[in-house]
Order: C-alpha cells, then sequence, then structure tokens
C-alpha cells in the first residue's frame, strides 16, 4: 500500500487548517484508513486537540528535522484506533536557523519521509502547517503528493490565495513537480449570515472544480472538542461539524480512487 500524503496549507491564520487535520483524520480513521497525522506547527495545536499533553512530546517532530530523534520513535498513538500522530513542540520554530547550513534545506522533510519504508502502513499522511508561508510549509509543500486548502466563510477570505497559489506554483516549479491541490475547502460556514453564503458562492464560481462539495458549518461543537483533547468526531459524532468532517472524508474517498484509476 503507498501512502498519500497530503499538507493541509493555509498562511492566514484561524480559518480551521487544525481543525481540518484532526477531524478528517478522525473521520478516515473510523472507516479503516491508516492516518499519520505530522503536527508540523509550533502552536502544537493538533497535538493538544488530539490529547497529547506536553510531557509526551519528547520525540517531536522538531527533533526529527534537527536529526536528533528518528521519525518511527517520533510516531505515537491517539485515543483513536488507525490513527498517529507526530506531536510538535515550540521548539521547532527556531528550526530555520537550524537549518541554515543545510544544503537543499526545503527537502529535509521529504528525504525523512521516503526513507522510511514503514510508512507505507499508512494510506494517508496529513501535514498539518503553520499559518506562513515560510520554510516549514516549503518544506510540507515539497514533501507532499497534494494540498488541501481550508477557506474560511468570511469577507477577507479569499485574500491572500493568490500569494497561497503562487507559491504552491513556485514549488511546483523547483522543488516538487508533481504538486497538485486536491481542493479547497470551505469552513465555519453560518447559513444565518449573508456573507457567509455569499462568500460560499463566489469561491464555487471562481475557483469551481476545485472546491469539495461539503462545506464545514460553524459549530460550537467543533469549537468545544480540542480543550477536551478530543477530535469533534469523538466529542460529539452526531454534531453538525462532525457530520461535515464524515462526509468530507467520503469524497476524499472517491477523489483518491478516481486519482489512482486515472
Ligand atoms: N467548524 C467550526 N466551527 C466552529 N469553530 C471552529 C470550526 N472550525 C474551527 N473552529 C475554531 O476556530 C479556531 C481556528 O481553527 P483552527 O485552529 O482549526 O484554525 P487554523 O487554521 O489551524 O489556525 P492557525 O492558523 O492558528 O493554525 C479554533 O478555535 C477552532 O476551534
Ligand atoms: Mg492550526
Amino acid at each position: 500500500m503507498k501512502n498519500k500524503i497530503i499538507a493541509i496549507s493555509n498562511q492566514k491564520g484561524g480559518v480551521g487548517k487544525t481543525t481540518t487535520a484532526i477531524n478528517l483524520s478522525t473521520a478516515l480513521a473510523a472507516i479503516g484508513e491508516k492516518v499519520l497525522i505530522i503536527d508540523l506547527d509550533p502552536q502544537g495545536n493538533a497535538s493538544t486537540g488530539l490529547g497529547i499533553d506536553y510531557q509526551s512530546r519528547n520525540n517531536s517532530i522538531y527533533k526529527v528535522l534537527a536529526s536528533q530523534c528518528n521519525l518511527l520513535d517520533a510516531i505515537q498513538n491517539t485515543e483513536i484506533e488507525n490513527l498517529k500522530i507526530i506531536p510538535s513542540t515550540v521548539d521547532l520554530s527556531g528550526i530555520e536557523p537550524e537549518l541554515a547550513e543545510v544544503n537543499d534545506r526545503a527537502f529535509t522533510l521529504k528525504k525523512i519521509l521516503s526513507d522510511q519504508n514503514s510508512l507505507n502502513d499508512f494510506s494517508f499522511i496529513f501535514i498539518d502547517c503553520p499559518p506562513a508561508l515560510s520554510l516549514l510549509t516549503v518544506m510540507a509543500m515539497t514533501a507532499a503528493h497534494s494540498i488541501i486548502v481550508p477557506l474560511q466563510c468570511e469577507f477577507f477570505a479569499l485574500e491572500g490565495l493568490s500569494q497561497l497559489i503562487k507559491t504552491i506554483d513556485r514549488v511546483k516549479q523547483n522543488l516538487n513537480q508533481n504538486l497538485t491541490i486536491d481542493g479547497i475547502v470551505l469552513t465555519m460556514f453560518d447559513g444565518r449570515n449573508k456573507l457567509s453564503s455569499q462568500v460560499a458562492d463566489d469561491v464555487k464560481k471562481h475557483l469551481s472544480q476545485q472546491v469539495y462539495e461539503t462545506i464545514i458549518p460553524r459549530n460550537v461543537r467543533v469549537s468545544e472538542a480540542p480543550s477536551f483533547g478530543m477530535p469533534a468526531l469523538i466529542y460529539d459524532q452526531k454534531a453538525a461539524g462532525s457530520q461535515a468532517y464524515l462526509r468530507l472524508a467520503d469524497e476524499i474517498i472517491r477523489q483518491n480512487k478516481e486519482q489512482e484509476a486515472a
């Protein structure tokens, strides 16, 4: 089995990258897929949201990138069957100067991932990116097969998207020829808010084939879940947000089958 590596990226902060990484992974794990999340954000929100406390982050993605720890030793179980994580710590914010002397540093993560045949046990590897077009994000895009872009349904949503797409194009040209955008997922949709619907319509009109059918609604249960160290899907499976992530997982599985058949 060959894994698919997907970077979840948008340099805009707070648009639902981590929430999507956690809940999409959980939804895929629930239907039997073996999933790994790499928390590539020094904020460590994906680690916290999956209940990995600070004491248990001795082997982190920072240490892996800094060659202080083997990748396989950094992979941890979560409470969810089939879902594992490489956690992150604040040290990660200091990795750029540390890699300054390294040749091809954009390839650091790619090299580490491609050295490990046992990663083929996973069908999906999601990389939760930080909110910046930094070396970490470029490393994620270089290591990934594809990108999912969460986009918040609000007025400034499209601002910055062209810069993100420019960065993706540059990575494609220089570092990772086969990189593709799997799709844009609209998040935090509020049906009572006219603007939310307008943004969703606008995005669908302008970026038609690249937008997932599933729209993630704004849902208080989704925002509560991380403080309990649980995915929304475990905290309240029936919540509208949880159900939406299950539908998104179905869409991704379908898309993946189509891509493999092509
Ligand atoms: N569907 C949703 N309904 C309600 N709240 C949500 C939803 N999705 C995300 N949130 C909340 O919005 C905030 C930002 O979400 P999240 O942390 O996933 O974004 P992010 O893009 O990863 O942020 P950052 O750029 O800081 O990494 C969080 O408090 C999260 O709980
Ligand atoms: Mg995040």
